[in-house]
Formats: structure tokens, C-alpha cells, sequence
């Protein structure tokens, strides 16, 4: 059956006013509680997380990770009260994590091994068995779906990559693995079962201090330090330190076997885990393109078509990109126990494309393969010798064939309804000259929503721009959609719709002009109920400014980023990622006392309504 072309949902609460406190705000007749913080124990390996810092790298990779980002929930036997929680753990704070910060010599060289492995064990992803009990949800401990996945932990790799020199290490001499994923921000699932983490801003983890390739010098791996310090450990070259003399990336030897050249190659990539499956290994799907992925998002399914997946590349003037499948959708795959083999099917082999935007409206993918023609015209084999060697350097391929740099794209949502995809554009303050029609304000503090239809062919599609973020305080040409102290908000990152048609947009907030007047905050919209008389849907406007409501608002100094809702629309978890003095008790509603100051901890919040009705209706 096709379903209607519009929701029928209809938002049921009153926008919310912005907040400035070390607490989370909700609508009338809604609770918020922490769920699973940074240092929640999985197992029985870890020891109950300790306020001073001082639980050790034994205990982090046995507990949740630090700096929660995407998520997503996947139920256990079909249950509304029972599945697994997928979190990404983007980075970390050296501060919080240890008891009195990184301890290092008077060189600046780290000094204690454990700091770094807990560090590492911080970063990736957790699998969470959760369970709602009598109204509450909680961490089912010691079950057996429980794992991390860390900065250490191998990956196979898959896709056009795989088994190439350029994956050729010490570890891994077939170039068939990879060791730990770094750096996950936005995430995605698939429609069979599996999460996809995002390996966002890894480049900063390594360090050449040689000559850089082009694809190190495009992607701007470091020449001078790595991010934090784990690769100059006081008194080196001891064999059993390979875990952390691997992020220095200089060649120094002969080969990819002498030194760790390519070590770097095994990352920026969409990351395959099967949640159901706790002996499965993760897979790296190169096929989707190596760049910082934010998130991953899967267009419209159509039994019998390709699947899509889109991926924003978050950096300044960087791009929009797309896979498309080889494998046509066969709706029976969705309930294949072997989901790791259904990956390998849709998303090993297929064509990868970056986004053109021509002119208003109009838009077009470019293929990323062999022939395609660059905008010097030649093709791509004039500078890249095969797909693996794209793919590596997809960002440099992206630049000759004259895709269009964006204001960071950041997550894409899918409405179930329409089918149209929508992207975040977070912000750029670096666009001083050169606007183009989908980034069109110089100076882009706020940021915008962009959207598009794909059209009757995999190049073609059409684009509009559904909403741009502002300041009240700011001018017309500036608040293009009219928006007001209950929905002006700055830079939209995070991006979800659920499967009523409701569109949750998320913030990461540079911009003062609004956080003088709120935090991060959560705001949603029922973007297919906004038609006028053409059914053609609407930029927001005046006349549909007031259906963008403000639902949630984040603690102090955080960031709110990650939506999970359970199948049966009574939970909403959020994630709240590096709060300034947060959360005080179980309660995310409830302030820390002014005065008071606590390790700050990352958390997932849930959302339910006091009569545990469907949230946000
Ligand atoms: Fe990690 Fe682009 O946000
Ligand atoms: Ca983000
Ligand atoms: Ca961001
Ligand atoms: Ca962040």
C-alpha cells in the first residue's frame, strides 16, 4: 500500500522558552532522567564509576564511553520495553576523564600508560542492553549483547579498499583490518538491523611529520602533534607501546611493515556493527567514501531499486555525498539473520556521488568513478589510478569533478512520508565572498536546513532550503523564516525524523546572538503538513514559523546531539554531549545547586510524558 503523502501528526505540546541553567528543560507534563552516563558499567569487569577520576582503562572499556553523539535503538523480539541502545562517544575531555588531568613530563610526553588506554577505551561506541521497568528505563548489566567498540578495537574492512596496499600495515599485512574507530559522531542504522558509526574528525589523531600524500594533505592530517598526545609516550620504542607509536604515522622505514604509514588509511570510513550479533566484528564499508563522515542516512526504499545512502563531509567548503547501490532492495533481507552478509551486500559495491548544486533548484550528483569528467576536462583516471585510490582521496576527486562546498553539512534526515531528504548545514563563518544558491548568506553563524527530491535518474535531483537558523535580534535578511523566541535557535547538526513524520532538529551552537538567550536545545516540525495550494511544500515562513516548536533544552555548556525513540513513540532519548556541570542527580530536570561543582558527565536523557502517552503529540 502507499502510504499517505502527508503525516497526521500534530505536535501536542507548547514551544518551550529558552534556558540558561546547569539542568535540561521540557514541555509541561514530561520528565527527563539520565540514562547511562559516561562510566556506566556494562559488565562486571568495570567498578562502579568514581566521581575523583579514578577508574582505570580496565574499567572504560568494560563501561560507556565518554561524549555521547549519535544513537539508535534497536528492540529485542519486537518490544516497545526492551532493546539495545547504540551510542556513539565522539571524543573526550582529558580533564573529566582523569583525576587531575593527562599527567605528562616537563617535555609534554605522556607519563602514565593507563591514562592513554583509558583515554582510547573512551572513544567509539557502546552497545547497551536497556529494559523499562516499571516506568523507568535502566541498563540491563552483565547481559550478553553489552560491548564497546574503541579506539583499539580490530575492524575488518570491506569495499574497494579492502586488501589494497594502501591498508597493507604491521597489523594487518593483507590490508584486510583495521585496529579501533575514532572520533564517531552522527550515526545511521540500515534496514537490516545494523548501526552505522560515523568516523568524523580522525585526521587530528594522526601525525606525519614526513611529506604528506595528497590525500593526507587534502584531508589535513597533522604534521605537527595528534590530538591528544597518545602517540609520544615518555621513554618509547618498547614493542608492547605498537598501540599507541602507531598514531605517528611518519615513514620511516622501508615499508608499510616497518613503520605506520598507512595506518591512517583504516580510518574516515561508515562503520557496520550488528548489535544483535555480540560475536560479530564491526566492518568498515569503504565503498561509502573516505572523508569525516557525520552521519549516514538511508533514501527511501523501493523493493526491487538500489539503496541510497547519503553522508555529509562536516568541514568548511566541504561536501555532500551519496552511494547508491549495485545491489537492488529485496525486502526478504530485512529479517536476515546474517546481517553483516547483507552489508557486504548493499553496501560493498555500488557508485559513489558528490552533490552539485547548479542553480536554484536544480541540482546534480556526480559520479566519483574512473571516467567521470573533471571540470578541466579530463577524467578521474588522469589523476587517480583506480576506485580504491578515489576513494582514498575522495574529497580531492569530489574538488575536480566541481562539486558545490557547503556550510558544513552535518546529519540528512529522510521523511517517511514524502521521501524528501533533509540536511543540516550547521554554520560558516569563513564565507566571505563566493556564496552560491544553496549556501546564500555570507558570515553564516546560524546555519540552515537544506532539502531536496531525488529525480528520475541517480544524477538528477531538486533542492529547496526549508530553514534558516537566526536570532530573533537579527534583521530580515538575516531571519529569512520569521523565526521568534520560541523557536530561534543556531547552527542544526544533529537531524532525525521518526516514523510519524516528525522532523527533531538538534543544535551545536557557535552563535552568542542566541546563546544569550538559550542553550543547545531540541526543536521539531511536521514538515510534510507544511503545503500550500500547489502541494508544494514550504520554506518556513511567517505564515508556518509557529509549527517549528522548541521541545528541549540542554544543560549549560553542552551540546544536544543523538535521537533514539522506541517503537512505540512513549521515549525520546536525547544525548547531552560535554555539559559544564552536569547532571546532579537522575533527575536532568533538576539544576545543579549553584555553588556545587561536579564532574561533568555525558548521559543519554529520557523523555517521556507523565501519563506515558506517545511524546511530542
Ligand atoms: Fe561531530 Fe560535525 O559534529
Ligand atoms: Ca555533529
Ligand atoms: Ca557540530
Ligand atoms: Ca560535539
Amino acid at each position: 500500500t502507499t502510504p499517505p503523502a502527508k503525516s497526521s501528526a500534530v505536535l501536542g505540546f507548547d514551544s518551550i522558552a529558552g534556558s540558561k541553567t546547569d539542568a535540561v528543560a521540557i514541555p509541561a507534563g514530561y520528565s527527563a532522567y539520565v540514562l547511562a552516563p559516561w562510566g556506566t558499567p556494562l559488565n562486571s569487569k568495570a567498578n562502579a564509576w568514581q566521581a575523583d577520576g579514578s577508574n582505570t582503562a580496565e574499567d572504560q572499556a568494560n563501561a560507556v564511553g565518554m561524549h555521547h553523539d549519535g544513537m539508535h535503538f534497536f528492540p529485542l523480539n519486537d518490544a516497545a520495553d526492551d532493546g539495545l541502545l547504540c551510542i556513539n562517544h565522539e571524543y573526550i575531555d582529558q580533564n573529566a576523564l582523569h583525576p587531575m588531568g593527562p599527567t605528562a613530563d616537563a617535555n609534554g610526553k605522556r607519563t602514565v600508560i593507563d591514562e592513554i588506554r583509558k583515554e582510547i577505551n573512551a572513544h567509539g561506541v557502546s552497545v547497551v542492553r536497556i529494559q523499562l521497568k516499571d516506568g523507568m528505563w535502566q541498563v540491563v548489566e552483565n547481559d550478553p549483547h553489552n560491548r564497546r567498540f574503541t579506539g583499539a578495537t580490530v575492524m575488518d574492512i570491506a569495499g574497494p579498499l579492502a586488501y589494497t596496499s594502501y591498508l597493507e600495515t604491521r597489523y594487518s599485512p593483507d590490508g584486510s583490518q583495521a585496529r579501533g574507530t575514532l572520533n564517531n559522531c552522527g550515526n545511521g542504522y540500515t534496514p537490516w538491523g545494523t548501526y552505522l558509526t560515523c568516523e568524523e574528525n580522525w585526521p587530528g589523531y594522526f601525525v606525519n611529520k614526513g611529506e604528506l600524500t595528497d590525500d593526507q594533505r587534502r584531508i589535513g592530517i597533522s604534521t605537527s602533534d595528534t590530538r591528544y598526545g597518545w602517540n609520544h609516550l615518555a621513554g618509547d620504542n618498547d614493542e608492547r607501546l605498537d598501540e599507541f607509536a602507531r598514531f605517528d604515522i611518519t615513514a620511516s622505514g622501508s615499508s608499510a611493515q616497518s613503520d605506520y604509514r598507512n595506518e591512517a588509511n583504516g580510518h574516515g570510513y561508515i562503520v557496520e556493527i550488528d548489535p544483535y550479533n555480540p560475536n560479530s566484528r564491526a566492518v568498515k564499508r569503504t565503498a561509502l567514501g573516505r572523508f569525516r563522515h557525520e552521519g549516514c542516512t538511508f533514501g527511501k526504499l523501493e523493493a526491487g531499486k538500489p539503496i541510497t545512502f547519503y553522508s555529509g563531509h562536516d568541514s568548511r567548503f566541504e561536501y555532500l555525498y551519496k552511494f547508491v547501490s549495485d545491489a537492488l532492495w529485496d525486502e526478504a533481507d530485512a529479517n536476515s539473520s546474517n546481517r553483516i552478509a547483507m552489508g557486504d551486500k548493499y553496501m560493498n559495491a555500488g557508485t559513489l556521488y558528490v552533490a552539485k548544486f547548479s542553480e536554484d533548484g536544480v541540482g546534480e550528483w556526480l559520479p566519483l568513478t574512473l571516467d567521470s569528467i573533471t571540470t578541466q576536462g579530463n577524467t578521474l583516471a588522469d589523476s587517480f589510478d583506480s576506485v580504491a585510490a578515489i576513494i582514498l582521496n575522495t574529497a580531492g576527486a569530489a574538488d575536480l569533478v566541481g562539486a558545490t562546498p557547503m556550510d558544513r553539512p552535518e546529519w540528512a534526515a529522510v521523511d517517511p512520508f514524502t521521501g524528501s531528504v533533509y540536511l543540516t548545514l550547521t554554520n560558516n563563518t569563513k564565507r566571505t565572498t563566493d556564496t552560491n544558491p544553496a549556501n546564500p548568506r555570507l558570515n553564516n553563524s546560524f546555519g540552515h536546513v537544506i532539502r531536496w527530491d531525488e529525480g528520475d535518474k541517480a544524477t538528477e535531483f531538486s533542492w529547496d532550503i526549508f530553514v534558516f537558523g537566526a536570532p530573533t535580534s537579527a534583521d530580515e535578511a538575516t531571519n529569512r523564516s520569521g523565526l521568534n523566541d520560541l523557536n530561534q535557535f543556531a547552527s542544526p547538526d544533529g537531524l532525525a525524523f521518526d516514523k510519524r513524520g516528525i522532523l527533531w532538529v538538534q543544535t551545536d551552537n557557535g552563535a552568542d546572538e542566541v546563546t544569550e538567550y538559550t542553550n543547545d536545545q531540541m526543536l521539531a516540525i511536521v514538515p510534510s503538513t507544511l503545503v500550500d495550494a500547489d502541494d508544494k511544500q514550504q520554506v518556513v515562513s511567517a505564515e508556518t514559523q509557529a509549527q517549528l516548536k522548541r521541545f528541549f533544552v540542554g544543560p549549560n555548556g553542552c551540546e544536544v546531539t543523538g535521537f533514539a525513540i522506541s517503537p512505540d513513540y512513549s521515549t525520546v532519548f536525547a544525548n547531552i554531549q560535554h555539559p559544564d556541570n552536569w547532571p546532579y542527580s537522575d533527575n536532568a530536570a533538576e539544576p545543579t545547586p549553584a555553588g556545587t561543582t561536579i564532574r561533568p558527565r555525558a548521559a543519554t536523557v529520557v523523555i517521556r510524558k507523565n501519563d506515558g502517552g506517545e511524546v511530542g503529540v
